[in-house]
């Protein structure tokens, strides 16, 4: 069952990231805090940190020795961990400390290399097509659910190499795991479901082996030994899971974006040259993904007591929004020259599927454009967002002449 907590009345020593008010607005909270208290502590969920001043992310990010990526979920799993695990390595290498780290992205990185990336384009580009073409006529749509939420996990499905048809089963399971991970059922079952597929789908690519990434993991060596099964496994959900729920988030955030501010809508219809630009500036504006590390021996940071088994939260999306950093940080600038974001984290971490989650976005908001230059929020509509580790709408209803 999911864990309902109290309501925050103190952000600096008592914050909640499932709070409804933090995942409708976390930026207004996130400005309080630097001011008063960049560091903030809660008990709720355990002994929690949650820093908000760029500075003090990137160095946190990059300080592997103190804070350890063996625990990255945000939201703690508090059921029983069963003895005998199928992962040794949880999802890696989001999951993994050097040296698994290293060799383990390693695996990874060659699948969303530029020329990979690229190769993707035009099945992505025809994919957007045919699902604007469905709703088009009707003058409404769910921006959230027929859109951005269809994008991502048919890309990933194309990469993993398994079929597009079930992709409303993935975003379940994505869903379940990132989203509703304080309902410990859900997330226990849709873990389960998803091994158990991909279980199936490793014996099969055994017998059968095609060019997808499940395959070729299957036929990498390691010290000329073949990979074991639990870390094909782990690297194969880790791209579902980190595909998913991000980029449809990042597309979301950006289509209510410009559903809200006319301006901006109709500044980047007019002089579409700025999409890259405007790409980063969404990406840093509404980064959707917080990460989590664990402490592994007590450290004092600036004053703050840090614990051995305390948890600290990546809080990559307010480290974007930093004045110290970012001029005018709350303000979204279509053409900002000078963006060294970190929605896609920092250190040796930073997101493997970058350059694939940039040509999504790009060409998820370039096709809606072209079709439905002019659009707004339904009247009357009510959105919704999700948070806590994965921010994004998942509610959206637009109208379009
Ligand atoms: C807008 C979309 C995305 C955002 C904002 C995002 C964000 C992030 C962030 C913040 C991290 C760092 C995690 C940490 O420090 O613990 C990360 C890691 C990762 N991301 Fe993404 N991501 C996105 C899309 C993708 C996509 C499309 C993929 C492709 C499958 C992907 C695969 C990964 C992987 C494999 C890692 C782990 C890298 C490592 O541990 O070395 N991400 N992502």
């Amino acid at each position: 069952m999911a864990r309902r907590t109290s309501p925050v009345s103190d952000w600096a020593t008592d914050f909640d990231v499932l709070d409804a008010g933090y995942i409708a607005d976390p930026f207004s909270i996130w400005d309080e805090l630097r001011q008063s208290c960049p560091i903030a502590h809660s008990s709720r969920r355990g002994s929690n940190w949650l820093p908000t001043r760029y500075e003090d992310i990137t160095a946190m990010a990059h300080d592997i020795e103190h804070f350890s990526s063996v625990e990255v979920a945000v939201i703690p799993f508090d059921g029983e961990e069963p003895e005998e695990t199928l992962l040794p390595y949880g999802l890696p290498p989001i999951s993994v400390d050097p040296p698994v780290h290293t060799w383990t992205r390693r695996l990874l990185l060659p699948w969303f290399s530029h020329r990979k990336v690229d190769s993707y384009e035009a099945m992505t580009r025809d994919l957007c097509t045919t699902l604007i073409d469905a709703f088009i006529e009707s003058g409404h749509a769910d921006a959230a659910e027929n859109y951005a939420q269809q994008i991502p996990v048919r890309v990933i499905a194309r990469i993993l190499g398994v079929p597009g048809e079930l992709a409303d089963t993935f975003t379940g399971w994505v869903r379940d795991v990132l989203e509703f991970a304080d309902d410990e059922e859900r997330r226990v079952g849709a873990m389960e479901a998803l091994f158990t597929y991909f279980i199936a789908e490793v014996a099969s690519r055994r017998e059968q082996p095609s060019d997808d990434l499940l395959s070729e993991l299957l036929q990498t060596e390691m010290d000329g030994a073949p990979l074991d099964d639990g870390v094909v496994l782990g690297a194969a959900a880790l791209v579902l899971i980190a595909g998913v729920d991000t980029t449809w988030s990042s597309i979301g955030s950006s289509l209510w974006h410009l559903a809200t501010h006319e301006e901006d809508r109709k500044r980047l219809v007019a002089e579409p040259e700025l999409m890259s630009t405007a790409v980063e500036e969404l990406l840093r504006a509404y980064a959707p993904v917080t990460m989590a590390r664990l402490v592994t021996s007590d450290v004092d940071y600036k004053g703050c007591p840090m614990k051995a088994g305390d948890k600290l939260l990546m809080n990559f999306p307010a480290a974007n929004r930093d004045p110290e950093v970012f001029a005018d940080a709350d303000k979204v600038i279509l053409d900002r020259q000078h963006n060294r974001h970190v929605a896609f984290g920092s250190g040796i971490h930073r997101c493997a599927g970058s350059n694939l989650a940039r040509m999504e976005l790009k060409v998820a908001l370039e096709e809606w454009l072209k079709r439905i230059p002019e659009f707004r929020l339904a009247e009357g509509a009510e959105l919704s967002w999700a948070g806590g580790q994965v921010r994004g709408p998942r509610v959206l209803p637009v109208v379009f002449p």
